[in-house]
């Protein structure tokens, strides 16, 4: 089944038709800049252009850098507060006219990670870490994903694991990879140490950059980069959209 994976994020909206079976991307993908506000509306404007953009009739898949229960985002990171109580998928699916399943972000990337990248074919607990404007985290036991894990909030040295270990920080900061990745070394120890994962998986913007911080990482775990990068959170949303129309 093809579906139209939309990943929302706070610097930019990506889209692509994805063949939801196996991962790939049936066409080019978009990549618009989100709009600033990043309000409900002109955000569901902007998926309206997408869907425009493919001239696309079937199913929609959405990941937004929200917690979302049974479609409504519960949380708002990089993207307006008027987005937390929103139900995403009326305000979506009325826009677009379309069936539209929405989910968290990094639990989007974790997905397709699971089942058509890293952590393919792989039993166990795996947590996938997303590492870019925000820390994401997708908790999976084999191929179940426990939803909304939100685990980049997790306390670390007394702050907000987030504030000190994004990709984003390190810019900011204008850290080296060794500084940086000592911070996310802290955080995957602290992981390490409540989880007892069997596997990470690191995606995000930072996972194209792996192997300038991974020789500095000291966690027992198993490691491995995030294989679809970019990708990840479209195809992953396009699975979820598949899930939903199986279950
Ligand atoms: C948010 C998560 C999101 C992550 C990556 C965090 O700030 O709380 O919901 O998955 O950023 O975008």
């Amino acid at each position: 089944m093809n579906v139209l994976g939309i990943d929302i994020g706070g610097s930019a909206i990506k889209a692509a038709p994805v063949n939801s079976l196996n991962g790939v991307l049936a066409a080019e993908r978009v990549r618009i800049a989100t709009p600033q506000p990043a309000t409900p509306d002109a955000i569901a404007d902007t998926v309206v252009k997408a869907v425009g953009h493919f001239n696309w009739s079937g199913p929609i898949g959405c990941g937004l850098p929200s917690v979302v229960r049974n479609g409504i985002a519960c949380t708002a990171a990089n993207i307006d507060p008027a987005w937390i109580g929103l139900d995403v998928v009326e305000l979506l699916s009325t826009r677009t006219r379309l069936d539209v399943t929405v989910l968290n972000d990094a639990d989007a990337a974790g997905l397709a990670e699971m089942h058509f990248g890293a952590g393919k074919n792989t039993s166990g607990t795996t947590l996938v870490v997303t590492a870019g404007t925000g820390l994401g985290t997708a908790l999976f036991r084999d191929n179940t994903l426990v939803p909304n894990t939100e685990l980049g909030h997790l306390y670390l040295h007394g702050r907000i694991a987030e504030q000190i270990a994004s990709a984003a920080v390190r810019t900011e900061l204008n850290l080296s990879y060794p500084e940086w990745a000592k911070r996310f070394d802290d955080y995957l120890h602290r992981l390490e140490e409540l989880f007892w994962p069997d596997l990470f998986i690191i995606g995000g913007e930072i996972s194209k950059d792996h192997a300038q911080f991974f020789p500095y990482l000291t966690i027992k775990t198993r490691i491995l980069p995030a294989a679809l990068r970019n990708d990840a959170g479209i195809i992953g949303a396009a699975v979820a959209a598949l899930q939903r129309g199986q279950g």
